[in-house]
Formats: C-alpha cells, structure tokens, sequence
C-alpha cells in the first residue's frame, strides 16, 4: 500500500485559540460593522484572512533572529539577506522594505507618473493602489480563462499577451514598466507559466519595456511549474526560481508570504542606476539602505525563510493542505475557482449566493455568513475590494466575487480545515434563505476594504 501524504515538520510551540457561540459572534460582527478587519482575532477560532506574516517560523528561522545584527549601517543581517537574494533569485541589488506595500511605494515613486499606464495580470489592491495614487492607471491583461472559475486551465494567472500587445502598441510612451505577479493573488491564487513569462518578457523588449515580478509567492508559481509544466517535473525549485527571475529586470517582494516571515520585504533589482534612484525614497519612507524597515533579526529570519520557502517538501506540505480544504469543499458541492490555487480557496460567491444583488455585496455578504457559522474568518476578494473608479466615483464590479480562504503557512491542521469545510457547507445549505445583503455606511476613498463599515439591508 502506498504510504499517506504527511506534514514535513513537528511541532514545537502552540498558540491556544478559543471557541465561542453563535451569539456572540452575531453580537460582535455587528459591532464590527460587518467587516471582518475590525474583528479582534480573539473573536475568530480559525483566522483564514490572509496568509501574510501569519506562517510558523521553523526552529531555525527563530536560531536566526538571535543572531540578528542591530548595527545601524552596514549590519551582518544586511549582508545575509543580500546573499540570500542573489543566490536564490539572482540579483545584485536590492532594498530592504517593511513590507510589500512599501517596496511597491518605493520603486514606482521612481518608475511610476502621473497618466501613465501599468499593465499586468490582476494588479494587487495596493500595487493598484499606488499606480492610482499617482494618478496613473493600471490595465489587466489577465487571460479571460482566469474569469470562468470551473473551468480547468493549468495557469490561470497568465497575461494574455495579444492583450499585452494591444496596450503597448497603442500607449508604449505611457508604459513605465510590464508588471507580472507570481502567483497572480487576485485570480486566485493561480500560476504564471514559465513560456508566459518568457512570452511576456520577449514582448516588453520589444517595446523596450522594463519587467517588474510583484513575486509574494514566487515560490508557490515555481512549485505548480515544476508540477504542470512540461520540462520541468526533473528541476529543483530553486533552479526554476533562478530561471523564473531571469525575466525580471525588477521585483517587488513581500517577505511576509513566501519568505515565511511576520513583517518584511524589498526591492530587487539587477540595474545599479534604478538602486540608486530608489535609494533615495528608499531612505526617506523607509529608512537607512542596510535596514529599510527592518530590524536585523528580521532580516536574518527572512534570509533563511527564503531558503526553506524554495524547498520542494515545504512547499508540497503547503499546497496539498490547500488542496485538501479545496476537495473538501468541492465534495460538498460548493462552487471555488479551479484548479484550487497555491495559497488559498477562492469561493465563487456570485454562484454560491445568486440571491442576493451584487450592489449589497455578495463575497461580503458570504464572508460574514461563514464567520457566524463557525468562527472562521476569510476575506472579500469582490466589490469592496476593487474600490470606486477615482474619475466616476462609482463601484467597480469586478467579473468574480470571492471569499479567499487563505491559509497561513505550516499554522493549521486539516482538522482546521475539516471545521472550514463543513462550516461553508452548513450555510450552503441554507443559501436559498439568503437573499440580501448589506450597504456601505462609511467608506475611506481609497483601500476601503480594510475600514469599511456597513450595514445589514
Ligand atoms: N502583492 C501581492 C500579490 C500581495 O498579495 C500583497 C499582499 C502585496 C503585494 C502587498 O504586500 O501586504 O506586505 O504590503 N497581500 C496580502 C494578502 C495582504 O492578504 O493577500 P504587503
């Protein structure tokens, strides 16, 4: 018989989480105005709203962090991270960030102006943010199979590079840059194939363009390439890695993904001039070029996260958990984005929910059930996220409304999982009772999603 899959770790250190009923959880959604950021974790038994800085460090990534080096300039921490990014991804500059917003902050105060045009594959809500902060724009050329969410396609986060084409031909002189994202996050978790990226990149030269990867979860793209594509099932990840950035003149990074720390990221870059433009924002947002942001510790733990992040049995432990929770739910019938994707479940609330207008917030509307069944909390990957448009003012609707079931890294079990699952599936059960939703109250006129306070209709 062939032995079961099983974890590649033991546990050492646990974190108790508690339970709670119905009733207090309808008392405290409501007093959170019905937006799962403005719940107190305490209130949530299993936290799925994102798997950013929530993973478990491994024994030797907490090693590190007493041996982080908190000189101002010039610390040993700064040195190992630069190793760590130009062994793994292969570049020779870089900077330090916070975190990943403030990597994007950075690099596009250099690269991005005012009517510009930044297309990419489903622009994440802040790098969005901070091209439309600009005043520029961003234009998806994500591939239409990523908008069908049963339909099976082995890298649904691919540009579509005729649509590619289109912009360059049309607005080249507005383009500072192509930006892919790898994995694209917004699609669902999906992969950028390697030829894409090839594709893509061979098309920018064309038209003299810059490549920026916003990679938080590179190493999860690698993995399904090493797994789906042809040619590289005999390829390590941290070959397909080297090769993946090969097509990157820059990146962005959020280190709290797959380099599988609480805070942290950088900026990447092989073209010495863009380090040192960005060095300068990179000092006043941020902070000094040998920690931007970060502490030594931090950056020590970061290195070794991207080490053990590009190993091929963490990663597989990370995506067959996804993938479990994802058959689960598919067992009971509920409508998620296929192929399930590397760092969560996207559950398709316009088919989930088709009862309730999508002007009362449908992804919304489903996220807030979920957390009142069963404590878990995931987020709206739908309307309250893709904001207003900033000339009309008046709601996008983006073609897929989501609750992403993001599942931190090396945190949960699949009993965990099993408790998702048959949460999702008790209100499931009960979809044809839901048939309205909620309005908007208050809103901040950018980033809404985090602040938004709404009420029941
Ligand atoms: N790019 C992608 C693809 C992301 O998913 C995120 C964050 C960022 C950039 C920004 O990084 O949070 O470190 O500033 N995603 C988190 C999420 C918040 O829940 O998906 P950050």
């Amino acid at each position: 018989m062939e032995l079961p899959f099983a974890e590649s770790y033991k546990i050492k250190v646990v974190e108790p989480i508690k339970k709670s009923t119905k009733e207090q959880r309808e008392q405290w959604i409501k007093e959170a105005g019905y937006n799962l950021f403005n719940l107190r974790s305490e209130y949530v038994f299993v936290d799925l709203l994102t798997d950013s800085g929530t993973g478990a460090m491994s024994h030797f990534q907490w090693s590190e962090m007493m041996l982080g080096d908190e000189s101002y300039a010039g610390a040993s921490s700064y040195y190992k991270m630069k190793n760590a990014i130009k062994n793994i991804l292969g570049f020779d500059h870089f900077l330090p960030t916070h975190q990943g917003r403030a990597a994007e902050n950075v690099l596009f105060s250099v690269l991005v102006k005012q009517d510009d045009i930044v297309p990419g594959n489903s622009h994440f809500d802040t790098t969005k943010g901070h091209i439309e902060f600009r005043k520029a724009h961003a234009v998806d050329c994500t591939i239409d199979e990523a908008f069908i969410t049963d339909l099976i396609h082995p890298f649904k986060g691919n540009v579509d590079v005729n649509k590619l084409e289109n912009v360059l031909n049309k607005d080249a002189d507005k383009v500072p840059f192509v930006l892919v994202t790898i994995t694209n996050n917004t699609s669902g978790g999906q992969p950028v194939s390697m030829q894409n990226i090839k594709d893509v990149h061979a098309l920018s030269k064309k038209y003299n363009k810059p490549v920026v990867f916003d990679s938080a979860r590179f190493a999860e793209n690698a993995y399904f390439i090493k797994m789906r594509e042809e040619g590289y099932a005999d390829k390590s990840i941290k070959e397909i890695v080297l090769e993946m950035f090969q097509y990157a003149d820059a990146m962005t990074m959020s280190s709290k993904k797959d380099a599988i720390v609480n805070m942290g990221g950088f900026i990447a870059m092989k073209d010495e001039k863009l380090w040192e433009q960005a060095s300068v924002y990179n000092i006043m947002f941020e902070g000094y070029l040998t920690y931007g942001g970060m502490s030594g510790r931090d950056m020590n733990a970061l290195a070794q996260g991207l080490d053990e992040g590009t190993e091929f049995e963490v990663l597989h432990t990370r995506i067959k958990q996804v993938e479990y929770l994802g058959k689960r739910l598919t067992e009971f019938g509920i409508p998620v984005q296929l192929p399930y994707g590397g760092h969560a479940i996207f559950v398709d609330a316009k088919k989930f929910l088709p009862n309730v207008p999508k002007e009362e917030y449908q992804a919304q509307t489903l996220g807030v059930e979920l957390y009142k069944e069963c404590g878990v909390r995931g987020v709206e990957i739908g309307t309250i996220l893709a904001d207003r448009d900033p000339e009309t003012k008046e709601n996008r609707y983006p073609e897929l409304e989501f609750v992403r079931l993001a599942i931190p890294r090396r945190t949960y079990t699949n009993n965990h999982m099993d408790v998702v699952a048959v949460g999702l599936k008790n209100v499931w059960d009960r979809r044809d009772e839901i048939t309205s939703g909620y309005k908007i109250v208050h809103e901040a006129p950018i980033l809404r999603h985090f602040t938004v306070k709404l009420e029941k209709i």
